[in-house]
């Protein structure tokens, strides 16, 4: 790092005597090593190397204090330096120049090899010819077993996958049972995954949203995880849906405040994200309808939604949030790709997918859910005429 380098920021205002006392008096406060300012054209330029955030809020409600005609002006710095979202720490202290020059790695790809990155991905067979995805099916709810109703798709034609598969805790479903044997739970679920594994467009994207029945001590998430490994997929990453579920159900008998046999509790659900062949999902970017405020946000993979509150409503036990579709199908598929969701219930996947201009096809065993499903999507275009 560069001894002189400084991150500037400017704003444009009008410096008043009073104003100018008052920058005089907060930056005295500092030294040359973390910040200064000039006064620039119509305006004030800030040089910015490290500064304790907290201490400069306290010292800004200080200088408000001495002039408060001129709140709004500090508040505005303050603000800017707020705005800067990418920062380095240090102690206390953001660090805002040469933090990442420090931690870079050099010849990050030949190392990437040398350690062989997603190795256990290599060698797939995997075709790289994608098909078109037949007119039957788009834009369809299909009442069926999903393994059954997948097999009439050819090889490599949908772009996005985004469920979230039955979780085995004993769900009063409307037509599937729900608690049944694990083996035979993942017999099915991965007879059902292996289809989804074989439509998926070389580059296309599988993200399964799942809770694991920690009361049974089934880490599904993992489980799942390590299935798609093993059929050769890249494991793209991860998402903590967080959900603020502080009324989790289970709590073992003598957990409380006892190291015998304490009782983990989870406020959050899991979303896996695998990619087939290829991180690069190929695509027009005039078709990327994310906007640059929700690509900040939603590429942290933490996502604060409320669970669904509309479940009765629906008739369905076990929904999930159409924010929580709306980010995964804006995030990982473009206007106009085929989005699949092969356990659909009452449709949320397929909605949000018709609402995004993404055609859409959706499978659930229980007619009941799937009628449920048409007349959401019929609600939606009812909305968009
Ligand atoms: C967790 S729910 C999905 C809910 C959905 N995400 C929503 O928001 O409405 C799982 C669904 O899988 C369906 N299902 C179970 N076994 C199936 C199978 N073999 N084929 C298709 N759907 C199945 C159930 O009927 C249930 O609606």
């Amino acid at each position: 790092m560069k001894g002189t380098e400084y991150k500037r920021i400017y704003l444009k205002f009008q410096i008043d005597n009073e104003i100018l006392l008052g920058l005089q008096k907060l930056f005295s406060y500092y030294s040359y090593s973390d910040i200064f300012y000039k006064i620039e054209g119509e305006g004030l330029a800030l040089y910015l190397k490290q500064l304790n955030l907290t201490d400069f809020r306290k010292k800004i409600q200080h200088i408000k204090r001495m002039f408060p005609n001129k709140s709004e002006i500090f508040d505005s710095i303050l603000n800017e330096i707020e705005k800067i979202k990418s920062y380095g720490l240090k102690g206390k202290k953001r660090i805002f120049v040469g933090y990442d020059k420090e931690r870079k790695v050099k010849e990050r790809k030949r190392k990437e090899l040398e350690r062989g990155a997603y190795f256990y991905a290599r060698g797939h067979n995997f075709s790289r010819k994608n098909n078109p995805f037949p007119d039957e099916f788009k834009n369809k709810i299909i009442v069926g077993d999903s393994e059954e109703v997948l097999k009439k798709l050819p090889d490599n034609c949908v772009d996005l996958i985004f469920t979230s598969p039955p979780y085995n805790f004993g769900i009063e479903y409307e037509n599937h049972k729900d608690g049944v044997n694990w083996d035979k739970y993942f017999d099915k679920l991965f007879a059902i995954f292996n289809e989804c594994i074989r439509v998926l467009k070389y580059g296309g994207r599988i993200v399964i949203n799942v809770q694991p029945l920690f009361s049974d001590y089934i880490p599904i998430h993992h489980i799942i995880s390590n299935f798609f490994m093993k059929k050769k997929l890249i494991w793209k990453g991860e998402i903590i849906w967080e959900k603020h579920n502080y009324n989790c159900k289970y709590t073992a008998w003598g957990s409380w405040k006892s190291p015998s046999n304490p009782y983990l509790k989870y406020t959050w659900e899991f979303l896996e994200i695998f990619a087939k062949g290829t991180l690069k999902h190929q695509g027009n970017k005039e078709l990327a309808d994310i906007t640059a405020d929700e690509f900040k946000k939603w590429v942290y993979a933490r996502w604060d939604i409320t669970p669904e509150i509309n479940m009765k409503k629906y008739g369905h036990p076990a929904m999930f949030p159409e924010e929580l579709a709306k980010r995964v199908i804006k995030l990982f598929s473009f206007k106009g790709d085929v989005v699949l969701d092969p356990f659909n219930g009452v449709g949320t996947t397929t909605v949000v997918a018709k609402r995004l201009g993404r055609i859409y096809l959706g499978i659930d065993i229980s007619e009941e859910y799937c009628k449920k499903a048409e007349e959401r999507i019929l609600k939606e275009e009812n909305r968009l005429l």
